[in-house]
């Protein structure tokens, strides 16, 4: 597969091609991801636009508003165009919208993605709920966003998949158009084969994603745990030198891309006085000396439990500290409607209130607990406004905020806290990292991090902004961009290098 460097503006059979819709090494970008960056939120005969939550929507939502493209998604069950220029007024990519039904909804999305591949691609097996119509559905959901993809792209397109709840589209789309260039990018760990087996339709997940030229993963672990699985799963002959995977006559590339985020949009907005502003507001606010902050969806991946009761261990150890410590702690409403979920939100309900409940005195409570979801500047203000973040994934493929906290503070006056077992840890290595299994690990780490002499603290946080710019999203995309025309100058990462455990 060769992609070609000439621009290619004629082949749209749409006849959409717009000034921001061609791109990066010439051709236009086909992103396509279950959820969209954006939803319309309705309010009587008042309409407005919301970014939604989560590291695919907020990725990709700027790196097509600089660079154009198309983008196939998920309507998110809300009454949309088919396509939507965007931004509206002066677009720099469309949206084509796929409608799902009830039953996709329940039994694709919620079923066999929620319920039975996050859990499994997280190593959390007790979470899986595997059913039988979930897959048929999850089949049938593939097969539409493919027929979309293969209606929408012309011969001079790249396709960009994304994650995990389009596995089987690569080679769906492979099926009807061998012309265009497929990669596939999996935001989500991949789980050591011993793990990986237990799913019951382990062969067609695998093969679907080898319908894909290239697949890409955070880290080389994860590629070299898929490439195990293909050997394994299917017989399939994997060269780990090269990183490649031969299968019915094809071969496919496995390789590790650490995502890396828009760190000027992050600098930029953490040097606004408007933010600055409102981080100051939001610490005259919380009157508290020493600020220490999570942030993530309310997911059972994330740790927030976890982290409860570290800082719940760290206040029964240190007295000191009590009235001048406050725990922030932003919990973004996720999949509300999976029991797992359900029961969570109650878990950290009931969490939050017993360390409120030990612990506050007049005039301070311990923990301050938003559950919702924030705008790009709220949320730099709060990570400007704290000394600390507390970030304890028990398994993460990437963590975003990690890289985004790092970002938002030039100042390199804050300490980050992250658990060994998201993928920015293998990064992000002078973060203090931590195993948030072990409360006792975590109290100590908030207590040294808050110790923490300022020079120390700014040399470590200096060292990780290196990496975070260094790895930017600009570079992310291009590495995995040219890589996809066979291009491997840009340090993308044999899955080789990493042994599989
Ligand atoms: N985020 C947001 N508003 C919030 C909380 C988080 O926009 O109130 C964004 C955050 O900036 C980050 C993404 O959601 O880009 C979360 O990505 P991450 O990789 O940390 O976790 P994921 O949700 O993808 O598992
Ligand atoms: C993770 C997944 C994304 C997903 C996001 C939010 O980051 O890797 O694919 O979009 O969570 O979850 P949701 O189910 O709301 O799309």
């Amino acid at each position: 597969m060769v992609m070609q460097n000439d621009h290619n503006q004629a082949a749209h059979p749409n006849g959409t091609h717009r000034t921001g819709e061609e791109n990066l090494a010439g051709r236009r970008l086909v992103v396509m991801s279950n959820r969209a960056p954006i939803r319309i939120v309705r309010e009587g005969s008042h309409e407005r636009i919301e970014p939604t939550v989560g590291g695919v929507g907020t990725t990709f939502l700027r790196l097509l508003e600089h660079h154009g493209g198309l983008w196939i998604a998920w309507s998110g069950g809300q009454k949309t165009p088919p396509r939507l220029p965007f931004p509206p007024g002066h677009p720099q990519f469309a949206m084509s919208f796929v409608q799902l039904g009830e039953r996709d909804v329940s039994q694709y999305y919620y079923g066999l993605c929620n319920r039975a591949l996050w859990p499994l691609m997280h190593s959390m097996i007790s979470n899986c709920h595997f059913n039988g119509s979930h897959w048929r559905q999850y089949v049938l959901v593939n097969e539409r966003f493919a027929e979309r993809a293969v209606a929408e792209a012309g011969a001079g397109d790249a396709i960009w998949i994304q994650d995990f709840h389009l596995a089987l589209t690569p080679a769906k789309i492979r099926a009807r158009r061998s012309d265009l260039p497929i990669g596939i990018f999996w935001h989500v760990p991949f789980p050591p084969v011993e793990l990986y087996m237990v799913f019951p339709w382990r062969e067609e997940l695998l093969a679907g994603m080898l319908g894909a030229d290239l697949v890409g993963f955070h880290t080389h672990r994860y590629a070299a745990h898929f490439l195990d699985a293909c050997e394994r799963v299917l017989g399939a002959q994997v060269d780990r030198r090269s990183s490649e995977v031969y299968y019915h006559g094809r071969s496919t590339r496995v390789l590790a891309f650490p995502l890396g985020i828009p760190v000027d949009y992050f600098e930029r907005l953490a040097a606004n006085p408007a933010t600055l502003e409102r981080a100051a507001r939001i610490r005259r606010a919380l009157r508290s000396e020493i600020v220490v902050l999570g942030v993530d969806r309310l997911d059972y991946t994330k740790g927030i439990l976890e982290r409860l009761l570290g800082f719940e261990r760290f206040l029964e150890d240190n007295p000191a500290y009590h009235r001048r410590v406050t725990l922030v702690l932003i919990a973004v409403p996720s999949r509300t409607k999976v029991t797992d979920y359900i029961m969570l939100k109650r878990q950290v309900d009931e969490s939050v209130g017993r360390v409120i409940g030990r612990f506050s005195s007049a005039g301070w409570v311990p923990i301050r607990y938003l559950y919702t979801q924030f705008g790009a500047e709220e949320l730099v203000a709060h990570y400007l406004a704290a000394d600390v973040a507390l970030l304890t994934p028990l398994r993460d493929g990437m963590n975003l905020v990690a890289k985004e906290f790092v970002a938002s503070h030039p100042g390199d006056d804050a300490v980050l806290i992250l658990s060994e077992f998201a993928g920015a840890a293998e990064e992000l290595t002078e973060a203090l990292l931590v195993n948030p299994y072990d409360a006792d690990a975590v109290a100590k780490r908030i207590k040294e991090a808050i110790e923490m002499d300022p020079a120390a603290r700014a040399a470590r946080m200096r060292a990780l902004r290196e990496k975070v710019h260094d790895n930017n999203l600009e570079r992310w995309s291009a590495s995995f961009l040219h890589a996809l025309a066979g291009d491997f100058t840009l340090e993308a990462h044999p899955a080789s290098l990493a042994s599989a455990d």
